[in-house]
């Protein structure tokens, strides 16, 4: 859900960005501003700058800059909903819950209540497998050298051959029946109690980004079916939404993430230095992960076990990334049946080799995959192979990237280079195109001739700071000859404040933008300020900027009008670039 206007500001005004910042950088006053090492960059004299005044940092080594909300975004990794539930957290501000009314403050508590459950269900499987109770536990990880600090990091536990121990310590620690069934980890008998959901397995508790424990995961010891039995969805958890050891990979430092199948996949992987790890829990990969993975990656290695289960697993899964906006390899393990046996064989280095130089796109994979199923000494076989490959290439929007994979079509095949571009033209005319969602765009903001750009950027800088200035200047500028969309943005937020007769505040327009490239850039504008000794060479200055914002806007509408031969809009254009000549902002009369 998205938070009202009134909400973002309250919860961005409870907290004050030099405490924030300084819980996780060093600060030391220096006039105005608060300086210390930019964490976001390494520098060993501070060029980071905290305004108490602004509720603004920047920094002036690798330019950096956002109010509160941005700061926690780029610190922990977070979008811009996650680090506005942070904040709310950290100032014990109530956000309004899904549903509304007189069932959100029952259901909030519900939800606190399952937490809290879950909590103390890890911490009191853990015991137990640290009991005399959990040693084939223990031995079960021993033989999966699973090391001691791995399994504390992973919070590892074990639930005993015992259905009421676990029913037995929460209803001890004073929960009711109800509430306990709710969080999933009990089952409901008929005398009024309960027992437990999982008993003999190794526990894996789930984490969610926030660092909450929302359910678990549970390996049988020894043999018997299940082998895997996770939570039930609950208020709380919804299994094809969240990613085990998310809360880790998130923070690994990289953009680039490693989707395996498993738990232990997972683990293993860790425990040999890839921190960057994420598993489905048991469920196909979906469009849910994949927006929950693109928060944080935006890049993914598919390693998936060396069975056909894995392979398909992993035909699956790349174009639902794809389709999402995240780039995708896979690598095949080899001599092991999957990552986790990999590693127990050949190694953390052997595993790095194998991820830097095997891991394939997976386009390659996917013509590979096709490749398999045909006898190329069959000629009509060769023949139906060529139109899937045709097939999967006319998918990519990419000329370069397409033309590259043509060039291994014709070695995989032998068939020439014009008769696969033939078949690809014939497959996307016919619009029979197998993969067309993989056309995604990542619209790319680009700003337009540089020295316009800073003088817009100081017109809106002028606009904010001066309402005098504010009205002369949109008496002759439309937030559209803006042309960026930022900024016609941002001027139209300028508007809306003024109207409202409300003061502006530089980090509340912050909170308008919602990703971190956008606020950083917004933020940057108003870091730096505008000193002019007087009033007359400000109104210079802002004079020429508004002539050439406008000269700028005018050419390319005349260009676009030239190309389409329109002549009542070529002669507009030409009467508008004459007035701008005779343009003239006077400050000073009021
Ligand atoms: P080990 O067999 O202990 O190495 O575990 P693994 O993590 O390698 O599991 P496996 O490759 O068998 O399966 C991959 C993932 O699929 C597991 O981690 C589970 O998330 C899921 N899974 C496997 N078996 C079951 C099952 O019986 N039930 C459910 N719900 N999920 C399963
Ligand atoms: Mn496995």
């Amino acid at each position: 859900m998205y938070y009202s206007d009134n909400i973002i500001e309250d919860i961005r005004m409870g907290n004050d960005i030099v405490d924030v910042i300084g819980s996780y950088v060093q600060l030391k006053q220096k006039g105005n501003s608060y300086f210390g090492l930019c964490p976001f960059h390494k520098e060993h004299t501070p060029s980071f700058s905290v305004s108490p005044d602004e509720q603004l940092y920047h920094c002036f080594g690798c330019n950096a800059s956002g109010n509160v909300y941005s700061f926690i975004m780029q610190m922990e990794n977070y979008d811009f909903i996650d680090s506005i539930k942070f904040l709310a957290d950290r100032i014990n501000y109530t956000l309004p819950e899904e549903g509304s009314f007189g069932a959100v403050n029952k259901n909030s508590q519900m939800k606190a209540s399952i937490y809290e459950i879950h909590k103390k269900a890890a911490r009191f499987y853990y015991s137990v497998l640290n009991s005399e109770e959990g040693k084939k536990a223990v031995e079960y990880l021993d033989s999966r050298k699973v090391s001691l600090s791995v399994r504390r990091k992973y919070g590892l536990g074990f639930s005993s051959f015992n259905r009421n121990s676990l029913s037995n310590f929460l209803i001890k620690e004073g929960y009711d029946v109800e509430t306990l069934v709710k969080s999933g980890l009990v089952f409901p008998d008929k005398k009024g109690g309960c027992y437990d959901k999982f008993f003999n397995r190794l526990m894996f508790p789930i984490i969610d980004v926030q660092g909450r424990i929302i359910a678990f995961g549970g390996r049988i010891i020894g043999d018997g079916e299940p082998k895997y039995l996770n939570s039930p969805d609950t208020p709380v958890f919804k299994k094809s939404q969240n990613l085990y050891s998310i809360n880790f990979a998130r923070k690994s430092g990289t953009k680039e993430f490693i989707l395996v199948e498993g738990y232990m996949d997972v683990i293993s992987l860790y425990q040999a230095g890839f921190k960057n790890v994420v598993a489905a829990l048991g469920t196909a990969f979906n469009n849910d992960h994949a927006r929950t993975l693109r928060k944080y990656a935006n890049s993914a290695v598919l390693l998936f076990d060396s069975d056909a289960a894995g392979m398909n697993a992993a035909l699956r899964a790349g174009p639902v990334l794809w389709e999402n906006g995240i780039k995708v390899k896979v690598l095949q393990v080899r001599d092991a049946k999957d990552p986790d046996e990999y590693i127990k064989k050949f190694g953390a280095s052997a595993f790095e080799d194998l991820l830097s130089k095997e891991a394939k796109s997976f386009i390659s994979f996917e013509i590979e995959c096709e490749k398999a199923k045909y006898n190329f000494d069959n000629t009509d076989e060769k023949i139906i192979f060529t139109n899937k490959v045709a097939e999967i290439l006319a998918g990519l929007d990419n000329a370069i990237e397409r033309d590259a994979y043509i060039g291994e079509a014709v070695r995989i095949t032998g068939i020439s280079r014009e008769a696969i571009v033939d078949e690809i033209n014939r497959v996307s005319k016919n619009g029979s195109v197998g993969f067309s969602p993989r056309k995604y765009n990542k619209s790319k903001r680009k700003v337009s001739g540089r020295g316009v750009d800073a003088g817009k950027q100081n017109i809106i800088k002028a606009m904010v700071s001066n309402y005098n200035a504010y009205r002369k200047i949109r008496e002759f500028l439309s937030p559209e000859e803006f042309i960026n969309p930022v900024y016609v943005k941002l001027v139209k937020i300028i508007d809306d404040f003024y109207k409202k007769g409300q003061n502006i505040y530089s980090a509340e327009i912050v909170n308008y933008f919602d990703s971190i490239e956008e606020q950083s850039f917004v933020s940057n504008i108003f870091v730096s300020r505008m000193d002019f000794d007087d009033v007359k060479t400000m109104e210079k200055e802002i004079n020429d900027e508004v002539r050439a914002i406008k000269l700028y806007y005018i050419d390319i509408g005349m260009a676009s009008a030239q190309e389409a031969q329109d002549i009542e809009a070529v002669n507009k254009f030409m009467i508008e670039k004459k007035s701008v000549g005779a343009l003239n902002i006077t400050l000073s009369d009021g």
